[in-house]
């Protein structure tokens, strides 16, 4: 029997390398050499023009909070099939998330529905890029712009996706990455805050900083730090950045190689026609896609649920997604009553497969056709 996990995070071989040299120089906290690295790197991939590297993309969401000032009046437009964190960000503000109902096509939020969800005390819009594939920007940039809202890209998994030539992340005013094991570029726990509308970088760099302008003594600009404004502990420390970095410079290779898997399972789907009950990801044509998930949605949940343990019975571990968060214990504490019909009948009918760049050909093979066989 083979033994698949669902992911298996990628190793480059340089992380140990640059990790003895972050032990040897003694200068673990953070704020160092390899964050500095890591964050021209980001900049290089994406074109942001402020990147503040941090430890959770759950760390970067909750700077943006701060950021725009979110307080408890506020409500925040998001999708609901999303993770915990892009909620609570708002939350721990005491902010109340509104969610609005996602597109059957991509699973990310209807923009067409956002305008009708907005009350005098929206504050803000947060897009979630489902599996690395970037929502309707220019709508939904379009429609903060006319309701003078706020737009904050929860990119976690879009890290290298782009929508009309734009990578993920760079278009709303602030954006986030998760650099977390299960994400195509990691660190065990990592990620970044994107400072897109640069009016928020000083207010960041304090604010990620423990309140203090640690920043600039690191710059050798004052000759002591000092409180200096509201403060969290975002930063990322020197040894997780060494390990990010070595997997930043093959950014490009290790998303390459995942595009083959990505490719060859919706070939192999397509080509082998499933009547109409396996569909298959919608990209659409603005978009080009950093492979971070392959998914499909079955016509049950009883069906994809089979197929799961199938896939577990040849030694493949094949998985679920979010439940999503107007059905669990904390969402159905403050969800409005809407009606959320996509996000509430599709999570259930979704399966993710197995996915990482030494992915074995076996697996693309023996899962696609037993997708292919359950009708
Ligand atoms: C959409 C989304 N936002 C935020 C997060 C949290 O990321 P992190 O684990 O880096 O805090 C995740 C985690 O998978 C996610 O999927």
């Amino acid at each position: 029997m083979i033994n698949i996990p669902f992911n298996n995070p990628h190793v480059t071989g340089r992380e140990q390398t640059y990790i003895r040299e972050v032990i040897e120089s003694g200068k673990t906290a953070a704020g160092g050499r390899f964050t500095e690295r890591c964050e021209t790197l980001i900049r290089q991939h994406t074109g942001a023009p402020n990147v503040l590297l941090t430890n959770s993309c759950t760390a970067a969401l909750e700077m943006a909070a701060i950021l725009i000032g979110t307080g408890p009046d506020d409500e925040i437009i998001m999708p609901s099939f999303t993770f915990p964190s892009t909620a609570n960000a708002f939350l721990l503000r005491g902010a109340r998330p509104v969610f609005v109902d996602i597109r059957h096509d991509t699973l990310n939020i209807d923009e067409t529905l956002i305008e009708a969800a907005i009350t005098p005390r929206t504050k803000a819009i947060i897009a979630v890029h489902y599996a690395g594939i970037p929502c309707e920007m220019d709508t939904i940039m379009a429609i903060a712009k006319k309701h003078d809202l706020y737009v904050i890209e929860d990119a976690a998994q879009a890290f290298l996706s782009t929508y009309k030539g734009k990578s993920a992340g760079t278009m709303g005013h602030l954006g986030t990455f998760s650099f977390h094991a299960t994400k195509n570029i990691h660190c065990g726990e990592g990620g970044a805050l994107l400072v897109n509308h640069t009016g928020f970088l000083k207010m960041a760099e304090i604010l990620r900083e423990k309140g203090t302008n640690r920043k600039d003594f690191m710059a050798g600009k004052v000759e002591k730090y000092t409180w200096s404004g509201l403060g969290t502990s975002s930063s990322i420390g020197e040894l997780a950045a060494a390990y990010l970095c070595a997997q930043l410079e093959d950014a490009r290779e290790i998303t390459a190689k995942r595009a083959m898997h990505w490719n060859a399972y919706d070939a192999m789907l397509k080509s082998q026609g499933t009547n109409g009950k396996v569909s298959t990801p919608f990209i659409p044509a603005a978009v080009q896609h950093n492979s971070h998930i392959y998914y499909v949605q079955l016509s049950s949940h009883e069906r994809r649920n089979d197929i799961i343990k199938a896939g577990k019975s040849t030694g493949i571990e094949c998985t679920s997604h979010y439940e999503p968060l107007h059905l669990s214990p904390e969402g159905m504490l403050f969800s409005r009553k809407t009606l959320l019909p996509n996000s509430t009948a599709l999570p259930g009918r979704l399966l993710r497969l197995p996915l990482w760049p030494d992915l074995p050909e076996a697996c693309i093979n023996t899962m696609t056709a037993i997708i292919s066989n359950s009708q």
